[in-house]
């Protein structure tokens, strides 16, 4: 496995493994590297004859308060388990290559609309701008056949995809269902930060999206009755608190009233300092 830092670089090795006749694909990661990232991989893996991860923690997806500066980083690590999951390149560019002007100044970005000013987008603002900017690069960079996301992060799926069609991006996004832990916990980089305790309450989440299901396959098809019970839930433990519980339209991200066919039922939870997402997609 190589690691390159440079984007032109990457671009050569692409170019070469397109000229051995092989198909490109790449997982986008920001790094400390879990059991969801490495299953993303070796999907890739199986499918491309180059799998290019790139590691980058993306400055411009982060709000001024927001956790750019402790966010989890070993490349090191990274490597090996990339390496471990199949991996032919990574990639992980210095914020100088990527932003050479520095991220705030910026000129160009990716905005799409509506989708991202919902959910976690309205907790965060120009989260998704720098998301999909950073993801459109990257694109640019690799030309990647298939570009791989976890449905974890599922607004930032619902946003890529309608990127890359608005834009006509020639990519196809695959996505890879949510990783857990035995008890439940979605996997994340950002379970590090949990303490014991936080970690336990931290279930508040895996358990409100079981509920959830469980009272949508016991016929319950009124979108408030769900987001109360999961309210309840939360409210019961002492160290959540809610951003906010979604029962919502999968592609519009639209809060629904009466579940008539599929639901995207998301929610954000703050455990202590930590912010943590889960979701479910009902499929009607
Ligand atoms: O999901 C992530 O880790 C990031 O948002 C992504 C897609 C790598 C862009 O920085």
């Amino acid at each position: 496995m190589k690691i390159v830092t440079g984007i032109a670089e990457v671009r050569a090795l692409v170019r070469q493994a397109r000229q051995e006749g092989k198909t490109v694909g790449l997982v986008p990661t920001m790094g400390f590297l879990h059991e969801g990232h490495l299953t993303l991989m070796r999907t890739a893996r199986a499918a491309h004859g180059l799998v290019v991860a790139s590691i980058f923690v993306n400055p411009l997806q982060f709000g001024p308060r927001e956790d750019y500066a402790v966010y989890p980083r070993d490349l090191d690590r990274d490597a090996s388990l990339a390496a471990s999951a199949g991996v032919d390149v990574v990639f992980a560019p210095p914020v100088e290559e990527m932003y050479p002007q520095g991220p705030a100044n910026v000129l160009t970005a990716v905005e799409v609309r509506d989708i991202t000013e919902r959910l976690c987008g309205a907790q965060r603002p120009g989260h998704f701008r720098g998301v999909a900017t950073v993801v459109a690069k990257l694109f640019n960079i690799v030309t990647p056949d298939v570009a791989y996301f976890g449905e974890k992060d599922a607004q930032q799926v619902v946003v890529i995809k309608r990127m890359t069609a608005e834009l006509s991006m020639d990519v196809a996004i695959a996505t890879v269902p949510i990783v857990r832990e035995a008890d439940g916990l979605a996997l994340s980089s950002r379970n590090v930060f949990l303490n014991p305790a936080e970690r336990q309450a931290a279930l508040v989440l895996s358990r409100s999206i079981r509920l959830a299901r469980e009272r949508l396959e016991a016929g319950e098809r009124n979108a408030a009755a769900i987001r109360k019970v999961i309210k309840e839930l939360i409210g019961s433990e002492p160290l959540a608190a809610s951003d906010y519980i979604s029962v919502c339209d999968p592609a519009t991200l639209r809060e629904l009233e009466a579940i008539e066919g599929p639901a995207l039922v998301a929610l954000a939870v703050r455990i202590g300092k930590t912010r943590l997402i889960d979701n479910m997609t009902w499929e009607g």
